[in-house]
């Protein structure tokens, strides 16, 4: 009762404080109101110098994410190709307001707080190609709102609470035509309830206007005949879990996300990775397939014991991986096989076991003499800690019986290419592979 008393007196001073601070003299007032109005404009006025323009590739960009916008400014320049305005404040897309920048290819509108898109917001934009509006408040939306753009070939929606109604029938009729490939891909509904979780691209549309909605009365009746309720596996999707980027090159950002596995429905076309600092144990086989123009992938600082051999499948173009801080202690055998252009990898921070086990590794490396590794350092056992772990191999085989060495070197080729390969990894191989 007292503190509630003492909660209520103290509310009571600081209201009473704040009511008196505008009455204190007219004087004060005319400055700050100066002050203010400086100000304001002063913000403006840096808010388009903050954004940086910048020429890449002959195209023009200008950069304005992170800075707090919650509209289009005038004054920026008309002749832009690239507008990034990711991550500010934007809660209306009104009629016109890109209407002069005609020449725009992308604009990136994601992570804003975005609820409305009037029907003329992208009038004008008659050369855009990629539109970014995930991660927003977007309910609903017609057609008409995509109609200005004809050369629209890439529409991010997801992460956007969109409510599977009759009113959004249009704009899922056009992300639903099979020749628009990559308008609104990861889309979900939210409500209603018994339609969450669903892709707007694979729900039945005549459901949705049919029989007067019946759809939405579902949580009432319960048809059995309808669709299912509640997917269960919604978390694990990473279009929900990561936040995506298409600048400067796409890419998809899972850090630190408590993930203890790789997110399904990797986005196909994302070119860096970054999945560290999660609780990842166990890479199961191909479940990078899709995402298959990777280039660097992050999986540092996980918890990863076990490769699967067929882990990194499909990852022909990865050129750089990290597998710092983790806790493998050696490569199955084939595990890098599918890394045909690797150039980096980071092994550090691992507690490497030296024994027959972490040869395949030694091996493949002297065979990729491109592939620039850090951090090969023996943890175990004993006698080899802190050693590097090619050290430890010349040791490994200077101990091997003569004549067993030089019949390794005699049969070197045989023993890489035939049905013996872990042959090549014995005494004998490794010796023969030294001489490389
Ligand atoms: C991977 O992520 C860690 C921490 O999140 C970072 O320190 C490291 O530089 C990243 N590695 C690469 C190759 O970008
Ligand atoms: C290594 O990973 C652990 C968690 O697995 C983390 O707490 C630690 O900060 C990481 N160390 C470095 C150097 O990144």
């Amino acid at each position: 009762m007292r503190l509630l008393a003492t909660l209520v007196l103290l509310l009571l001073l600081r209201s009473a404080e704040l009511r008196r601070g505008p009455r204190s003299g007219a004087v004060e007032r005319g400055a700050r109101g100066r002050v203010r109005g400086r100000g304001r404009a002063g913000v403006m006025r840096r808010q388009t110098q903050e954004c940086k323009e910048y020429m890449e590739a002959g195209e023009k960009y200008l950069d304005c994410q992170d800075r707090q916008l919650t509209t289009v400014m005038q004054d920026w320049p008309k002749d832009i190709h690239h507008l990034l305005l990711a991550r500010n404040k934007i809660q209306v897309l009104r009629g016109n307001i890109f209407s002069q920048f005609t020449q725009l290819k992308s604009l990136d509108l994601q992570q804003n707080h975005i609820s409305m898109v009037e029907d003329g917001a992208f009038s004008g934009l008659s050369q855009l190609t990629t539109l970014l509006l995930q991660h927003n408040r977007l309910k609903t939306a017609t057609e008409e709102v995509l109609l200005p753009l004809p050369r629209l070939t890439y529409l991010r929606l997801y992460d956007n609470p969109w409510i599977c109604h009759c009113s959004l029938d249009s704009l899922i009729r056009t992300l639903q035509v099979p020749s628009n490939r990559n308008l609104g891909n990861y889309g979900k509904c939210a409500e209603p309830e018994a339609l969450r979780g669903q892709k707007l691209r694979n729900l039945n549309v005549d459901l949705l206007c049919a029989d007067n909605n019946q759809v939405d009365r579902i949580p009432g009746g319960g048809d059995a005949g309808l669709p299912r309720l509640t997917p269960t596996k919604v978390n694990t999707e990473a279009t929900s879990m990561c936040h995506t980027y298409m600048f400067p090159k796409p890419q998809l950002d899972c850090s630190n996300k408590d993930l203890n596995n790789i997110p399904s429905e990797l986005p196909s076309d994302i070119v860096k990775m970054d999945l560290s600092r999660n609780t990842i144990k166990h890479l199961r086989p191909k479940q990078f397939l899709l995402a298959k123009d990777l280039k660097l992938l992050n999986l540092s600082s996980n918890s990863l014991h076990h490769l699967d051999t067929a882990a990194f499948a499909g990852l022909l173009h990865l050129r750089e991986l990290d597998l710092s801080n983790n806790t493998l202690h050696y490569f199955q055998y084939g595990v890098l096989e599918d890394l045909y252009f690797l150039r980096k990898l980071s092994l550090e921070n691992n507690p490497w076991i030296c024994d027959y086990n972490i040869h395949y590794l030694i091996y493949w490396l002297k065979h990729h003499p491109s592939v620039f590794y850090t951090g090969l350092i023996c943890s175990e056992p004993r006698e080899f800690r802190g050693w590097r772990v090619e050290e430890y191999v010349k040791t490994y085989n200077g101990e091997c019986p003569k004549d067993k060495r030089t019949g390794g070197m005699d049969t070197d080729n045989t023993a890489q290419e035939g049905a013996g390969e872990t042959e090549g990894l014995t005494c004998g191989g490794m010796a023969g592979n030294t001489s490389l």
